[in-house]
């Protein structure tokens, strides 16, 4: 049995390859020490005091936010970095139009001289983890490396990490080598910054051929948590097509009628675009119930019954914490109450967080995220809009009690939507899987905050995997048909929705929040084969009659509007989604060519 040496924490493994992988990336980065994570909470504790006594976080009051700290980040250090993330495949068509590519010799070679000693003065820490249940047949590991303890911290709430995970691995066993560094060695008597990073230099890349991931640079959220967005998502998405499964941004719920059927839906939305809301909503509708599984990332594999069954990949939550309020949110709001890390949110002089549209009255003093006095009326935001929580997921009020089935969940429902002001309806069904594929490959959203850049902005988003889809987006979408046709397949009923729609005035036509349960009732009904629809041009819409409006207090005219399909206005949109898929040459299957050619056809006829 080998012992590592260790500064602290300890494993024992006779795992050859990861041994020697750790051997050789911390021959590489030079870290002062290394330490192996064994996943307990006494770890975790140790996490949150290192990062307080070196000034990276804080306490909250303890009877404010129990066992909480705060961070502040760097402010060029707050959101993903599309343009900086890199698919290095062998060749460039494979990594497809909607990706950034470098050769994977050129991204070596550019990473190398970033690397070598990029730990200096700095603890590697090596995190062995589980993306779902420990153990299950959907579950993969990763081992990350990471010199930042903030990283650290957010694994063991976002994952399940340490010696259970180590006990799966065995000697042999596959994991996805994960290197993350925030670029920023120290030399020897050089003093920490609060949030180190390397503003100039972030590269966030993914070697699909050999199934790595190296990030630097950046310590914010999906760049550096590498089991979310890089693994889950990016090197997973590969995975699941070379193996038949499907690896997606998608919330899981668990929707129970009040005659006690079960039904488990699951939605693809962009970022910052509503999933840890939908995911933990609380009905207004009467008797029937919303439970949690996932708010972010669906694995889902085909079962015995031919029905694809989905696991939560994650452990905890990384949502976004301006416009979370317990009328919009209370469920999350109870997660967060402790053992939370709140990353860029404004403190309050008695010690308690604070963001834009939190409950109750705006206080008359605050730090901001860039530690400064703000009072209302200052004309920065208290919290960066991108600022976020983590919290375990088990924290929820509302987790479903078999969210950690490691057989996963039955999907009968998958629904897509964005944020789209104008023309798109609140809600419709896809007539077929071929036609929900459609819907996806020309999903539109307008930019968040969630991603560096161009905010507000209209782009397409397929299936809100634009920035997560790990190849070609064609062959993706090739995917989605193939899974479809196999054999036995009883795909779920492909829905989509928009809960963004405005007037022309600016305002919100749907309240949204919980009242998005009426639609998920109307969901349910239809996958029934219940529910009356208005058949049109764009697919099917829920009639108003067939929606339960009991106890919504809203214009029938802005109802109207929502459930109204402009075919002159959708006319205007066909060109665009032409030149969108023109971008995809002759990967862009034929099915879905044929679909595009249809849509215009109805809305012309
Ligand atoms: P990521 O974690 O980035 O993937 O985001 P997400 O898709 O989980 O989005 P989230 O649920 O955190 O919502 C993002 C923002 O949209 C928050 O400010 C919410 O308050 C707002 N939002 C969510 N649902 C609704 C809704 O039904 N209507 C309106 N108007 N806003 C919503
Ligand atoms: C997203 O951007 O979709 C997120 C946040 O869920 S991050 O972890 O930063 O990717
Ligand atoms: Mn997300």
């Amino acid at each position: 049995m080998t012992q590592v040496n260790q500064t602290a924490g300890s494993v024992n493994t006779e795992h050859a390859k990861l041994l020697a992988w750790v051997d050789q990336v911390a021959g590489q980065c030079k870290p002062d020490s290394v330490y192996w994570c064994d996943g307990s909470q006494a770890e975790y504790q140790a996490m949150l005091d290192t990062m307080v006594a070196s000034g990276s976080a804080q306490w909250l009051a303890k009877d404010k936010k129990p066992n909480s700290v705060l961070v502040l980040s760097d402010p060029a250090d707050v959101a993903r970095v599309e343009d900086r993330t890199f698919i290095c495949c062998e060749n460039e068509a494979d990594a497809g139009p909607t990706n950034h590519w470098k050769a994977p010799d050129e991204m070596r070679a550019i990473l190398k001289p970033l690397f070598d000693g990029c730990m200096k003065g700095r603890t590697m820490y090596v995190i062995p983890f589980s993306m779902g249940p420990v153990g299950s047949p959907i579950a993969h590991i990763g081992i990350e490396i990471s010199d930042s303890p903030y990283v650290v911290a957010n694994m063991h709430t976002m994952t399940r990490v340490g010696n259970k995970v180590m006990d799966v691995l065995g000697t042999d066993g596959e994991f996805v080598p994960c290197v993350h560094s925030v670029g920023m060695p120290l030399e020897s008597g050089q003093k920490d910054v609060a949030w180190p990073c390397n503003a100039d230099n972030k590269y966030i890349t993914h070697f699909p051929e050999t199934k790595e991931i190296w990030s630097f640079g950046s310590g914010y959220g999906g760049n550096a948590l590498l089991g979310k967005k890089c693994f889950a998502l990016r090197i997973a998405s590969i995975m699941a097509k070379e193996q038949g499964w499907m690896a997606e941004h998608m919330l899981i719920l668990k929707l129970t009628s009040p005659e006690g059927a079960v039904k488990y839906i699951a939605a693809a939305f962009p970022s910052a675009c509503g999933k840890t809301n939908l995911a933990m909503l609380n009905p207004t509708v009467k008797g029937w119930k919303v439970e949690c599984v996932g708010d972010d990332i669906a694995w889902m594999k085909f079962g015995k019954d031919g029905k694809l069954h989905a696991i939560n990949p994650e452990a905890g939550f990384f949502g976004v914490a301006p416009g979370t309020n317990y009328d919009s949110n209370p469920n999350a709001m109870e997660s967060l109450k402790e053992n939370a890390i709140f990353t860029n949110v404004g403190l309050t002089d008695d010690g308690d967080i604070w963001w834009e549209e939190i409950d109750g009255p705006t206080p008359d003093h605050l730090i901001d995220w860039h530690g400064n006095d703000w009072k209302p009326g200052t004309d920065v935001k208290a919290a960066h809009p991108n600022a976020r929580f983590t919290a375990k997921a088990g924290q929820c009020p509302v987790i479903a009690p078999n969210w950690e089935d490691p057989a996963g969940v039955p999907i009968d429902a998958i629904l897509f939507g964005g944020r789209r002001a104008s023309t798109q309806p609140l809600a419709m069904e896809a007539s077929s899987w071929q036609h929900g594929t459609f819907l996806g490959s020309t999903m539109a959203s307008e930019k968040t905050a969630a991603a560096a850049g161009g905010l507000g902005e209209l782009r397409f988003d397929p299936m809100a995997m634009l920035p997560f889809c790990g190849y070609h987006m064609g062959d993706y979408w090739q995917h989605w048909l193939n899974m479809g046709n196999k054999p036995g397949a009883k795909m779920p009923k492909v829905f989509y929705v928009n809960w963004f729609r405005k007037s022309p005035d600016g305002k919100w036509l749907w309240p949204g929040f919980g009242e998005n349960s009426r639609i998920l009732k109307w969901v349910c009904d239809r996958v029934d084969g219940k529910g009356d629809v208005t058949e049109t041009a764009i697919g099917n819409l829920p009639t108003i009659d067939s929606l339960d409006l009991d106890g919504l207090d809203m214009p029938a005219e802005d109802l109207k509007q929502l459930l109204s399909v402009d075919n002159a206005e959708w006319l205007k949109v066909i060109p665009a989604m032409r030149d969108h898929y023109a971008k995809f040459g002759d990967k862009l299957p034929k099915e879905l060519a044929g679909e595009l050619d249809a849509l215009e056809a109805r809305l012309k006829a």
